[in-house]
C-alpha cells in the first residue's frame, strides 16, 4: 500500500523526522525556497500536514491542500492557525499541550518561587557584596498557605494546580465552564485576582483572550500580589503591567512571554520586581522531542483508524464538530 504524503510546514525534531519518513512520504515545505511553487507542484498530493502554532494556516493554505485529512500542530498554542476553517471543513486538528504540560507547569512553579523568593535580587545581593556590607536580606512572605489563582484550567493549568497544591497553597481558578474539582471557582479574572495572592495566566493566546489581564485585574491582585504568565504576552495589557509594577500597585511578576518577542519592552526588563524568562517554558530536549512525536503519533493514529491522541476539537463520524 502506498504511504500517505505528509507536508512538513515548519521545523520538527530531527529524530521524529526520521520516524516520520519511515511511515510516510514526506514533503519538506519548511526547506523550500519557493513555497508557493512547491505547494502548486506537491500540495495536491498531501493528505496530512505538521505545523507549529507560530506559523499561519487558514483558508488560503487549505485551498492549496485539497486532499488534507488532518493537521497536526507540534506546539500547544496555535493562535496563528484558523481552527474554525478546519472545523467547518471537518478536518481533524491536534496540538501538543499534552506533551509539554509538565515542563510548562514546572516553569510556572519556578517563576512563582523565583518571584516570591526574590531569587534574582537575592542572588545579586550576594554577588555584589551587599550581604557583607548591609547584613541579612530582608524577610519575605511564605508561599505556604497563600492563594494561587489559575486563569485557565486546561491540561497545563491543571498540572500547575497539582504542583502548587503540593507546595500547600490554596487553589482557585477561572474557566469558561466550572469544573468538577475541589478548587474554588471564580466566574471572571477580576474576582479571581481579588482572591489571589498569586495569579497564574494559563489561557490560550489569540483574539478571545487579548488584554484579558488589564489594569482592573492587576489592581485587584494588589501591592503584595504576583502575576505569573506562561501563556502568551497578548493576554496581558503590557502597558498596564508596566505601570502597576513601576508604581508598586502590583508587587511582582514572573514572565515567560511578552508582547514583543524576542525584544521585550525595556521599561519591563529594567524593573527589579520582575523575573524574566525567554519564552522557554517548554525549552528542553525531551519536551521539544515529545511535542513533535505527539504530532507524528496523531498522524499514525489517524491513518490507522485509531482515535486521535490530542484532538483540539471532536468530530462525529460525518466529520461535523461535536466540541
Ligand atoms: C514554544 C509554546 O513556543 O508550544 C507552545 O505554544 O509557546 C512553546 O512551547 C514552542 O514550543 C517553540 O517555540
Amino acid at each position: 500500500m502506498t504511504k500517505p504524503q505528509v507536508l512538513v510546514m515548519s521545523p520538527i525534531w530531527p529524530s521524529v523526522l526520521q520516524d516520520l519518513e519511515r511511515h510516510f512520504v514526506v514533503y519538506r515545505l519548511d526547506l523550500a525556497e519557493d513555497k508557493a511553487d512547491f505547494l502548486n507542484r506537491l500540495g495536491g498530493n498531501c493528505r496530512a500536514a505538521i505545523i507549529s502554532g507560530h506559523y499561519t494556516f487558514g483558508e488560503e493554505e487549505l485551498q492549496r491542500l485539497p486532499q488534507l485529512e488532518i493537521l497536526a500542530c507540534n506546539t500547544a498554542g496555535f493562535e496563528m492557525i484558523d481552527d474554525s476553517v478546519l472545523r467547518q471543513n471537518g478536518i481533524p486538528f491536534t496540538n501538543a499541550s499534552l506533551a509539554l504540560s509538565d515542563e510548562v507547569a514546572d516553569t510556572a512553579v519556578m517563576l512563582t518561587l523565583a518571584a516570591r523568593k526574590e531569587l534574582v535580587k537575592a542572588d545579586a545581593y550576594v554577588r555584589s557584596g551587599e550581604w557583607g556590607a548591609q547584613g541579612p536580606y530582608p524577610l519575605l512572605s511564605s508561599l505556604k498557605g497563600k492563594r494561587a489563582g489559575i486563569l485557565g484550567l486546561g491540561i497545563i493549568g491543571q498540572e500547575i494546580a497539582n504542583r502548587l497544591q503540593a507546595l500547600k497553597l490554596d487553589i482557585g481558578y477561572c474557566t469558561r465552564r466550572r469544573k468538577d474539582n475541589a478548587y474554588r471557582y471564580f466566574p471572571d479574572a477580576v474576582s479571581l485576582a481579588n482572591w489571589s495572592d498569586i495569579l497564574i495566566v494559563a489561557v490560550p493566546g489569540g483574539a478571545e483572550t487579548e488584554g484579558m489581564i488589564d489594569k482592573s485585574v492587576l489592581s485587584e491582585l494588589g501591592t503584595q500580589g504576583t502575576l505569573i504568565n506562561i501563556a502568551r504576552g497578548s493576554v496581558v495589557d503590557e502597558e498596564a503591567l508596566i505601570s502597576c509594577l513601576t508604581s508598586g500597585a502590583l508587587g511582582s511578576a514572573g514572565l515567560d512571554v511578552f508582547l514583543n518577542e524576542p525584544d521585550p519592552d525595556p521599561r519591563l526588563t529594567e524593573l527589579r520586581n520582575v523575573v524574566l524568562y525567554p519564552h522557554h517554558a517548554s525549552g528542553t530536549n525531551e519536551t521539544r522531542c515529545a511535542m513533535s512525536q505527539l504530532a507524528l503519533n496523531n498522524l499514525i493514529a489517524h491513518f490507522s483508524g485509531a482515535s486521535l491522541i490530542s484532538p483540539v476539537f471532536e468530530l462525529d463520524q460525518r466529520n461535523r464538530t461535536i466540541s
